[in-house]
Formats: structure tokens, C-alpha cells, sequence
């Protein structure tokens, strides 16, 4: 018997964006992120979506991927979420294959361990989210990814 993929190569679509973080100062982040996260799971589980959500210094960064109408309503859905503002997608395009497939959401908030990654957004202009472009954010999501990877957390 065939599997059913939910999602052939030509209706895949990846969408990133950046946005800023609004949230009360003595919010527990990490608590905030992990709701986001446990939420998502369940939600974009159903909808063959992936992704990844990089959390850091006031941004959120998150690539989704999966059908495109899915993914368009889902970012909808994002984008009028109180916890952060001004989102601004950097990408919306076919997708040949997934490039976060091992997760339907999986959050990293960068910490010191991540030296070179945090070097290279703190010296590397083109890596500040609010000037980030498609290809830099598309190449910082897959670095992250691939610590994530690493690290054995997916
Ligand atoms: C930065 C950020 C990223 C989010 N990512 C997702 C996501 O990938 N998928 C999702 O369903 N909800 C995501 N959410 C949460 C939605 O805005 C919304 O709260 C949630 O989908 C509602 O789920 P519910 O109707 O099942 O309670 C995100 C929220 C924020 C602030």
C-alpha cells in the first residue's frame, strides 16, 4: 500500500517572517514560548505544517512550511497574535522540498553555547532581524536548525 502524502512537492510553500516580541516585562519567555510551541504542535500538526521559531533578543523569526493555503492561514492566525507585532514576512515561495521537516514547531532561543551564530548576527548587519532579508534569514534558520540537529533535541 502507497502512503498518502498530505502535501505534494508542487503545493509546498515556505513563508518566513520576523516580529517583534510584545510582551510584559516580567513575562516568563520561556513559559510564553512554551505555550506557543505546545499550541502549534497540535495545530500544525493537522495542517502538515513545519517549521522552526528562533527566539531571540526581542525577535521572533519563524519559517512555515507545508500547503500553501495552510500555511497562509496559519500565518494569519500568527500575525494577530497579541504576544508580538509588526511582522514582517521576509519570504513567501514554492518550496522544492522541507527544510525543517523534523519538526511541526520547534523553538530555539539562542544562548551563549551558540557562540558563532550569535558572533556572526552581533557583526553581520545583514543578520539584524529588523534588516534581515529572505536568503540571510532563510540561511540563519538553517544553521540554527542545524544545532538543533546536533544537539539532539529533534
Ligand atoms: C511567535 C509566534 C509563533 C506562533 N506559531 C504558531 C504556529 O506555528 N502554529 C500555530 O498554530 N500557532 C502559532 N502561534 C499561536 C497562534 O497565534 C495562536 O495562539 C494559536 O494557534 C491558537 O491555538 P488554539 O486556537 O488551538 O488555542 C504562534 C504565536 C506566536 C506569538
Amino acid at each position: 500500500m502507497t502512503s498518502f502524502d498530505p502535501t505534494p512537492a508542487h503545493g509546498l510553500q515556505r513563508l518566513i517572517y520576523a516580529s517583534r516580541q510584545n510582551l510584559p516585562p516580567d513575562a516568563p519567555l520561556d513559559e510564553v514560548v512554551a505555550d506557543i510551541i505546545q499550541a502549534s504542535i497540535r495545530n500544525n500538526r493537522e495542517r502538515a505544517i513545519t517549521g522552526l521559531l528562533l527566539v531571540h533578543e526581542g525577535w521572533f523569526i519563524q519559517a512555515l512550511e507545508g500547503p500553501g493555503p495552510a500555511v497562509r492561514e496559519r500565518f494569519e492566525r500568527i500575525a494577530a497574535d497579541p504576544r508580538h507585532a509588526d511582522a514582517r514576512v521576509l519570504e513567501i515561495e514554492p518550496a522544492s522540498a522541507r527544510a525543517f521537516a523534523d519538526w511541526n514547531m520547534c523553538a530555539r532561543t539562542l544562548s551563549d553555547a551558540d557562540d558563532g551564530l550569535l558572533d556572526a548576527l552581533a557583526e553581520r548587519e545583514s543578520l539584524a532581524p529588523e534588516r534581515l532579508d529572505a536568503r540571510n534569514a532563510l540561511r540563519l534558520l538553517k544553521a540554527v536548525r542545524d544545532i538543533q540537529g546536533r544537539a539532539g533535541f529533534g
